[in-house]
C-alpha cells in the first residue's frame, strides 16, 4: 500500500532518514516510534510530500508518489497533527466541510458526511456550530480527526495526534480511535513518542533510532523478540504485561450469565427471571440496546424475610469494547466486580467479561509475579 524504497532525506551535512525501507500495509495502523529528532515526522511528510527525500522513492499502490500533482495526492490523504491547527474562525461544521468543498460535492452531501462524521467521533450534532476556541483539546482532536476523514482518504498520517491531552482524555480518544478504525479501515500511520500508545494501537510497530529503521513488526512480536537493546530499553521493563495490555475485553466478551430487560421493567419480573434462571444480574437496555442502568441481587445481605435484596444501579460501571485486559483487569480490582459490561463507543452492551477469563489469560501469557 505505502512502500518506502530506498529513501534518505538529508537536511543540510545532517541525515535525517537514512535508507529508509519500509512496506505498511493497507487498512492496517503502523506506529512510527523513536527518540526525538529520530527522524518521524519526516518519513510521515515524504508521504504527501510536505518533504522531498533526496534519494529514494514512495510508492502508493503501486504509484510513485512523484507521478502524481501533490495537491491531488494530498487531498488522497488525511493529516492529523498536534494541536491539530482547526482555523479557528470556522464553525466545527466548515472545518469538517472544508475538503468535501475543495472538492465540490453538494451541501446535502456535505451536511450528511460531517454529521455522520462527528457522530462517528462522538460529538453530538450540538457542537457543529461551536468554535474551535469553545472545545476541549480532546474535542478538537476529535475534529481534526473528523476533518482529516472528511473526503474519504484512503490513508490517515497522524503526527502525535494525541501527543498534547491529558492522560485520561487520551485513553477515551485511543479507544474512539480504535472503534472507528474498525469501521473505515484506514490505512494509518501514527507517529508516537509513547511506547503504550504503540503498543495499545499498533498492528505494526517500526522503531526509528537516528534516522534509521531498528526493528519492524507485529507488536507481539516485538515484545517477544526485541532486536536489540536500544528496542529492549525503549518497551521498558514490563514486556510481559504490555503483552496482556495487547488483548481487547471484547474477544472474551460472552453473552452468557445475564440477562437483559427493558429500562422500565418492573423489579419483581426481573426478580423472577432471574431466580428461574439462577443469575444475578440483570442489564437494564434501551430501545437501541445502549446500557441504561443494572439489578443485581445482592447475595451478600438478606432481608427478614430471608430473600436477599434486589439493588437498581442507573451508572454502572462498564469497559468498553477496545479496553485492554490490563485496563479492565485494574479496573475490576478497584471497584470490587468479579465481571463487567462489554460496551460499545456509543454504549450498546456487546457481553460480558468475567475475571476468571482474564486470569485464564494471565497464566498462559504467563505474567511474572508483581510485574
Ligand atoms: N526543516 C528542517 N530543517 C532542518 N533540519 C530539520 C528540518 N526538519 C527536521 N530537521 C532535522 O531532522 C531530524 C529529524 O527530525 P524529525 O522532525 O523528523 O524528528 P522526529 O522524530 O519527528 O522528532 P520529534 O519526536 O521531536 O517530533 C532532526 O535532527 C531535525 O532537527
Ligand atoms: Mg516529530
Amino acid at each position: 500500500m505505502i512502500e518506502y524504497r530506498n529513501i534518505t532525506k538529508r537536511f543540510g551535512q545532517d541525515i535525517a532518514v537514512n535508507n529508509l525501507d519500509l512496506v505498511l500495509e493497507k487498512g492496517s495502523i503502523t506506529m512510527l516510534i523513536g527518540p526525538s529528532g529520530c527522524g518521524k515526522t519526516t518519513s510521515l511528510k515524504m508521504v504527501n510530500r510536505l518533504v522531498d527525500p533526496d534519494e529514494g522513492d514512495i510508492l502508493i499502490n503501486g504509484t510513485s508518489i512523484f507521478d502524481l500533482n501533490p495537491v491531488t495526492l494530498r487531498r488522497q490523504i488525511g493529516y492529523v497533527i498536534q494541536e491539530i491547527g482547526l482555523f479557528p474562525h470556522y464553525s466545527v461544521f466548515d472545518n469538517v466541510a472544508t475538503l468535501p468543498r475543495l472538492h465540490k460535492w453538494n451541501e446535502e452531501k456535505i451536511k450528511d458526511r460531517v454529521h455522520t462524521l462527528l457522530d462517528m467521533v462522538t460529538l453530538d450534532s450540538s457542537y457543529a456550530d461551536k468554535y474551535p476556541l469553545q472545545l476541549s483539546g480532546g474535542q478538537r482532536q476529535r475534529v481534526g480527526l473528523a476533518r482529516a476523514l472528511a473526503a474519504d482518504p484512503e490513508i490517515l498520517l497522524m503526527d502525535e495526534p494525541f501527543g498534547a491531552i491529558d492522560p485520561i482524555n487520551r485513553l477515551v480518544l485511543q479507544q474512539a480511535f480504535l472503534e472507528i478504525q474498525e469501521e473505515i479501515k484506514k490505512t494509518i500511520v501514527f507517529v508516537t513518542h509513547d511506547i503504550n500508545e504503540a503498543v495499545k494501537l499498533g498492528d505494526k510497530i517500526a522503531i526509528m533510532n537516528k534516522g534509521e529503521l531498528v526493528q519492524y513488526d507485529t507488536v507481539s512480536e516485538i515484545l517477544a523478540n526485541p532486536a536489540d537493546e536500544f528496542v529492549e530499553n525503549l518497551l521498558g521493563q514490563d514486556r510481559n504485561l504490555k503483552a496482556l495490555s495487547l488483548k481487547k475485553a471484547k474477544s472474551y466478551a460472552v453473552q452468557e450469565g445475564y440477562i437483559t430487560a427493558p429500562e422500565n421493567a418492573e423489579k419483581a419480573h426481573i426478580r423472577k427471571e432471574l431466580e428461574e434462571k439462577g443469575l444475578i444480574i440483570a442489564y437494564l437496555l434501551d430501545s437501541n440496546g445502549i446500557l441504561k442502568g443494572r439489578y443485581y441481587i445482592d447475595t451478600k445481605t438478606k432481608k427478614p424475610s430471608g430473600e436477599h435484596p434486589i439493588v437498581r444501579e442507573t451508572a454502572p460501571f462498564r469497559v468498553e469494547r477496545n479496553t485492554s485486559l490490563t485496563e479492565t483487569l485494574s479496573k475490576m480490582l478497584e471497584h470490587g466486580e468479579k465481571r463487567l459490561p462489554v460496551v460499545s463507543r456509543n454504549g450498546r452492551l456487546s457481553g460480558v467479561i468475567n475475571l476468571e477469563a482474564i486470569f485464564e489469560e494471565v497464566e498462559q501469557v504467563g505474567v511474572s509475579q508483581g510485574a
